[in-house]
């Protein structure tokens, strides 16, 4: 063996150093591996979808690929976007793309970067049982170290990357990637009490679960993964998390960054900015053990009058959250709250978490069912992408089901939780694992512009006929409200892929692993037992109705007319740019 000593140019390019090697390594094997039952534990068919679903944001990666300690998984993608925020002078190159486009989006990305830290703190031993803690390593340090390069000063962060205008025009592979793309800081001057918020949160979170013997217990058999400890990656995230929540805290006014950004960043719009400064007080108070912390968050939640409410849990949404998170303290870190001169209150947050998850089960959340197929179904929060939030929910009930108030409360949120988990892996009428390339009846066509290998963007659902590439452990959307999915590849509402999607998979995965050895629902599904239902699906991406107009006439009818409300609206938008600012309440997807 001979030691090679690289010339030291060389060695900032390996940049990042202390990533935990993977043994072994992990790629996801075909779908067909899906048809069968594993006989082994941990499970087979867990440890894959846990695996799958982390190759996912791999295959999300924006910048130069081939970092880290297992460099690029994903063989059909390539560099890219190597100049993003030269229009400051900084390289804010890397990151991950937002969904089936080529924008980069922080305020989901800081969702999906606490998501996944939180999950894991309590239930990382599946990560560990999986051989997957590499992977999430990585995923993690993909993620938070562009999250650290956007946030260059105390008050600046970078909110999103590339431009909407440009982008949505664009379909086609990740070589061609349309420029100009310009960058959109907040600062003192811009605030967005969300955004910085939001991603306090993520640095507290991702801050605790590198914290090597990490204490938080909220059950006795609650843990991080076993070799994600890292003091020094540790503290130099919860350094990101008090700076950004310092400013987030002092910066008046308070308000949201698409009040102050307007329009160019409208993909999402949160709707306010209360129940991200709540949480990421809450969790600072978790990654920095400092009463003051729980005391804002305590204040803010009596002071924005956040009992009680009935929110889904997602991006735009952090209330179901806060309960949670207010419980596990209860459990895990009552100090936190004497500190602050609070009872620890254990039996107050029990009941605000438990009123929270009976009205979803007992039926008298507002606006929300579940399907006959037995999806739990938000009007409104569903209708762009229905299996995000009752993934959310059923990560929410598994976390806190062992510390609810009676053992038959915590019986009942397991069941619930696990009749959204089998339907999400293909307990549903159409018989599909909502996941690409788990089963032969995944979805075919996600809505993925790299993964496509098309570049037409008047024919995407039959140009090129099939997928050029699979994007593995995907998320879709989901079906809609009638338990039907169209399998088509421009019906982004039904098969759009996303990072906010994906976010809870991996901890669902890791708690099945913990919890056993039972198989996922899709293994006895039969292969080709899908096939596209009759009629049009009538949503978001495709509205219904229509004449007799053939489909490229329709398409063109529909450009141009897009073209003429989007040039009206580009010129009032111009004059009226403060106004409008004020109106838009609401965020959508593209
Ligand atoms: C811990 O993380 C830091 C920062 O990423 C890295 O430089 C260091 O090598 C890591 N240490 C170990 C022991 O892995
Ligand atoms: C990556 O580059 C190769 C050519 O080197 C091309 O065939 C492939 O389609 C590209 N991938 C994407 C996602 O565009
Ligand atoms: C502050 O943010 C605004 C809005 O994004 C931007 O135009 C301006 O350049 C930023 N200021 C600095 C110093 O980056
Ligand atoms: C937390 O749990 C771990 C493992 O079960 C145990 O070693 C540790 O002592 C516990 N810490 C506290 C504060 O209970
Ligand atoms: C956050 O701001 C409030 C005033 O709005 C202040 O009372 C509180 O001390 C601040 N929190 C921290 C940790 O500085
Ligand atoms: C918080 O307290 C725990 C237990 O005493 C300790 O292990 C941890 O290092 C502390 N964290 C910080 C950031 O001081
Ligand atoms: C205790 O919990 C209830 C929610 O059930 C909440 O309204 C109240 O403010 C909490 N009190 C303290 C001191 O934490
Ligand atoms: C664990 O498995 C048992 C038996 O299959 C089930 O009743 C329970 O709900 C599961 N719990 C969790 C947290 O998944």
């Amino acid at each position: 063996m001979s030691i090679i000593i690289l010339p030291l140019f060389l060695i900032p390019s390996i940049t990042v150093l202390g990533q935990l090697t993977p043994s072994p390594t992990y790629s996801p094997p075909t779908a067909s591996s899906g048809l069968e039952s594993s006989a082994s534990t941990p499970n087979t068919q867990w440890s894959n979808i846990l695996g799958n679903s982390l190759y996912f944001y791999d295959a999300q990666r924006s910048g130069k690929l081939d970092q880290g300690t297992y460099g690029n998984r994903v063989e059909w993608r390539n560099d890219s976007a190597l100049q993003d925020g030269s229009d400051f002078n900084l390289d804010l190159s890397g990151g991950w793309y937002d969904a089936g486009d080529y924008i980069k989006a922080t305020f989901p990305l800081t969702f999906t970067l606490f998501a996944l830290s939180w999950g894991a703190l309590t239930h990382g031993q599946g990560f560990d049982q999986a051989k997957q803690t590499a992977y999430l390593d990585g995923t993690l340090r993909w993620g938070f170290d562009w999250v650290m390069k956007a946030h260059p000063t105390d008050d600046q962060l970078f909110v999103q990357v590339g431009s909407g205008d440009v982008d949505n025009v664009y379909w086609g592979g990740d070589l061609n990637i349309p420029t100009p793309r310009p960058s959109y800081p907040i600062n003192s001057s811009f605030p967005g009490t969300d955004a910085w918020s939001s991603a306090s949160t993520a640095f507290a979170l991702g801050s605790m679960l590198y914290t090597p013997s990490i204490s938080y217990n909220v059950t006795s058999s609650s843990s991080a993964p076993s070799s994600i400890g890292n003091s020094t990656y540790s503290s130099l995230l919860l350094s990101h998390a008090k700076s950004l929540y310092q400013t987030a805290n002092t910066t008046t006014p308070r308000q949201t960054y698409y009040t102050s950004l307007g329009q160019s960043v409208a993909a999402y719009a949160s709707s306010n900015w209360q129940d991200d400064l709540t949480l990421s007080a809450l969790s600072l108070a978790i990654a920095t053990n400092n009463s003051q912390y729980y005391l804002d968050a305590y204040n803010y939640y009596v002071q924005y009058a956040i009992s009680g409410l009935q929110e889904v849990w997602n991006w735009d949404s952090s209330i179901p959250a806060i309960y949670v998170m207010f419980a596990e303290i209860a459990t895990a870190k009552p100090e936190l709250a004497q500190g602050a001169g609070l009872d620890r209150n254990l039996t107050g947050w029990q009941k605000e978490t438990e009123h929270f998850f009976d009205s979803i089960i007992d039926g008298s959340f507002k606006r929300s069912y579940l399907t006959k197929g037995g999806l739990l179904y938000f009007d409104g929060d569903s209708d762009e992408a229905s299996l995000n939030p009752a993934m959310a929910v059923a990560m929410l009930m598994f976390k806190y089901a062992p510390i609810a108030s009676s053992s038959s409360k915590t019986e009942q949120y397991n069941d619930f939780a696990q009749g959204q988990l089998n339907y999400m892996t293909g307990k549903n009428p159409m018989n599909v694992p909502y996941m690409v390339g788990t089963h032969p009846n995944s979805p075919q066509n996600p809505h993925s512009a790299p993964a496509s290998g098309g570049s037409d963007i008047k024919n995407i659902r039959t140009s090129p006929a099939q997928e050029a590439y699979v994007i593995y452990g995907a998320m879709v959307g989901g079906p809609l409200s009638d338990d039907k999915f169209w399998d088509w590849r421009d019906d982004w509402a039904q098969n759009e892929v996303a990072l906010d999607y994906n976010a809870m998979i991996p901890t669902l995965a890791s708690m099945q692993l913990i919890n056993g050895t039972a198989d996922p629902y899709y293994v006895d599904i039969k292969a080709n037992t899908y096939s596209i239902p009759s009629g049009q699906p009538c949503d978001a991406a495709l509205p219904c109705g229509g004449g007799g107009l053939s489909k490229g006439a329709k398409a063109g009818i529909a450009i141009g007319v897009i073209l003429g409300v989007l040039l009206i609206l580009a010129l009032i938008w111009y004059w009226k740019r403060r106004q409008i600012g004020g109106w838009w309440k609401k965020g959508y997807r593209r």
